[in-house]
């Protein structure tokens, strides 16, 4: 199995936490056992994804929760994540898919070899600061061919500060005391916030607004197919209600000149 020390060099310290909290023996086990698809991940499937045989890259494919879903559909599915041990659990739980160690910042892939790369249930946002998150995207763009589909979720503070059932005070102390420290002389609606997960383990965790995230995708060279959200349809509801939509962007058939 590979070294953490490999995986992590050169990386900033906000993006070590992650990485070790993502292998902390607690979230690989949480990971492992997830199996249910969420029903705008079913729909995207149904919707954007080829229809025929086509070769999937599941980035982040933590304990292989999507993984197992996209091989029953028939895709010839290489799947990935940065943490060894989430490897190792998704390998147990499905044969017939090339399985790696992956850091979506510097893929280890072929480019123009996949028709859909999927990074799901958020995993783009723990990549940190904010340039190699872009250098996430700009890989991704790399490895999948002309008209191929890119698939993700992403955290949305605006979303997350008004969700339903909450009130936005008790929201904003639970939640966002160390959010707004770490913000203090940074982009509000495009910066990173922290969540404690397990225990003393910290998630920095990207937390961009729908319309930030539309203006990265398309400096980046994509173009935006759709928004998708359980909780509206147009991008200011969505903004205001989804802590975390989903986005479906595609490569353009033509390189487009930056
Ligand atoms: C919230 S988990 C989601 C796991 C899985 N996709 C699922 O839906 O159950 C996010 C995953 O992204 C992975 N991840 C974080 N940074 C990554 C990177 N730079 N390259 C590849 N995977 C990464 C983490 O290790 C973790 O397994």
């Amino acid at each position: 199995m590979q070294k953490m020390t490999d995986i992590t060099s050169g990386k900033s310290a906000e993006e070590i936490q992650n990485i070790n909290t993502f292998a902390h023996k607690k979230s690989i086990v949480e990971y492992a056992g997830m199996a249910e698809l969420f029903p705008v991940e079913e729909h995207i499937l149904d919707n954007y994804f080829p229809s025929g045989p086509a070769q999937v890259l599941d980035l982040g494919c933590g304990g292989g929760r999507t993984t197992v879903h996209l091989a029953e559909r028939g895709y010839q599915v290489t799947a990935g994540d940065i943490v060894p041990e989430m490897v190792e659990e998704a390998r147990k739980r499905i044969s017939g898919v090339a399985f790696k160690v992956l850091d979506a910042t510097c893929l280890d892939l072929p480019s123009e070899f996949f028709d859909v790369v999927w990074f799901s249930f958020n995993g783009l946002d723990y990549i940190y600061p904010f340039h190699n998150r872009l250098s996430a995207l700009h890989e991704i763009k790399r490895v999948l061919k002309p008209g191929g589909i890119f698939v993700y979720s992403s955290h949305n503070i605006l979303g997350r500060c008004t969700r339903i059932n909450r009130p936005l005070i008790s929201c904003l102390l639970h939640y966002h005391l160390a959010f707004f420290y770490h913000s203090l002389r940074k982009p509000l609606l495009q910066n990173y916030w922290r969540e404690c997960h397990y225990g003393d383990n910290w998630l920095n965790t990207y937390c961009g607004i729908p319309q930030r995230q539309v203006g990265t995708l398309k400096n980046v060279g994509f173009d935006l197919l759709s928004v998708e959200s359980s909780y509206g349809k147009s991008i200011w509801e969505i903004t205001w209600k989804d802590f975390w939509p989903h986005y479906v962007a595609r490569k353009p058939l033509v390189e487009r000149r930056m």
